[in-house]
């Protein structure tokens, strides 16, 4: 089997957590990264496979962190051939609701925590003759929502639908392929846990269910195995951005 080694930033929950186990389980290495170290090793204790998975705390939004997670990557396994940029967080607000704090936490997570490692991937990769990129966005940067009001996250997770495309197109002749994830409504940790939340999130989707992290790991990992696929923003969303409904 060909061993790859996988960057999963956000990995200590949720999605992050199922995309590491994912990789993990079919017998890949895995460099993990999340801003709290206790929680980070907690999900490293829980994955209960030390000799394949390296964790890297640190506030994504730094550079030094992507710098770290690549440095690692490298000295534990030689090479960082996938990276899955999943760290993020949720602040949906109306527009008069939102603080300057909520700005700048949703810049330096979501969009500083793509850029960063997305650029030490594209020289790493780029040197290495290829790999993969993957982002976690999100269905409301697709198609916004009136019965969620969510600016800020419509607005990064929308432009990085966009960049996904135009990074495909830059580095298309690396052999880098550059793809992304948008999830509907997943259950995890993201949402409040009470039955009133999940019934009113189940009606956002027309199949009227929430995803599991277990279906967005399995896009994840199609989109990582494909040869011909990039520049390509896949919906797991039970039909949510479809059309009208
Ligand atoms: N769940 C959904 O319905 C849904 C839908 C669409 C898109 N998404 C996207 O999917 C991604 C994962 O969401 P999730 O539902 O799995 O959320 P989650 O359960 O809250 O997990 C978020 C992960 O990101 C980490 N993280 C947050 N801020 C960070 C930072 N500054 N630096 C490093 N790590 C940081 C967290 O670690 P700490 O706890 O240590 O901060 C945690 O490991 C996000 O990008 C989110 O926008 C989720």
């Amino acid at each position: 089997m060909d061993t790859k080694t996988v960057i999963v930033t956000g990995a200590s929950s949720g999605l992050g957590y199922a995309i590491a186990e994912a990789y993990l389980a079919r017998g890949h290495n895995v460099v993990g990264n999340a801003r709290t170290a206790e929680r980070l090793q907690a999900a490293a204790a829980k994955l209960g496979n030390p000799r394949n998975f390296v964790g890297v705390p640190g506030d994504i939004g730094l550079p030094a962190t992507a710098k770290a997670l690549f440095a690692q990557a490298i000295e534990h396994f030689g090479k960082a051939d996938i990276l899955v940029n999943n760290a993020g967080i949720f602040i949906a607000k109306r527009i008069g609701d939102y603080t300057d704090e909520d700005l700048d936490a949703i810049i330096a997570t979501n969009l500083k925590g793509f850029f960063y490692p997305a650029r030490e991937a594209a020289r790493h990769m780029t040197a290495n003759g290829g790999g993969h990129i993957v982002t976690i966005t999100a269905s409301l940067g697709t198609a916004p929502t009136a019965k969620v009001p969510a600016l800020l996250p419509v607005l990064i997770k929308g432009g990085l639908n966009q960049a996904t495309r135009a990074l495909a197109l830059e580095l298309a002749g690396a052999n880098v392929k550059v793809n992304a994830v948008a999830p509907g409504i997943i259950d995890t940790p993201l949402h409040a846990d009470d039955a009133a939340t999940h019934d009113f999130l189940k009606g956002l989707a027309p199949t009227g269910t929430l995803g599991t992290a277990q279906d967005v790991a399995e896009a994840v990992l199609y989109l990582t195995g494909t040869r011909f696929t990039t520049g390509t923003v896949l919906a797991v969303d039970g039909g949510a951005t479809a059309g009208n409904w």
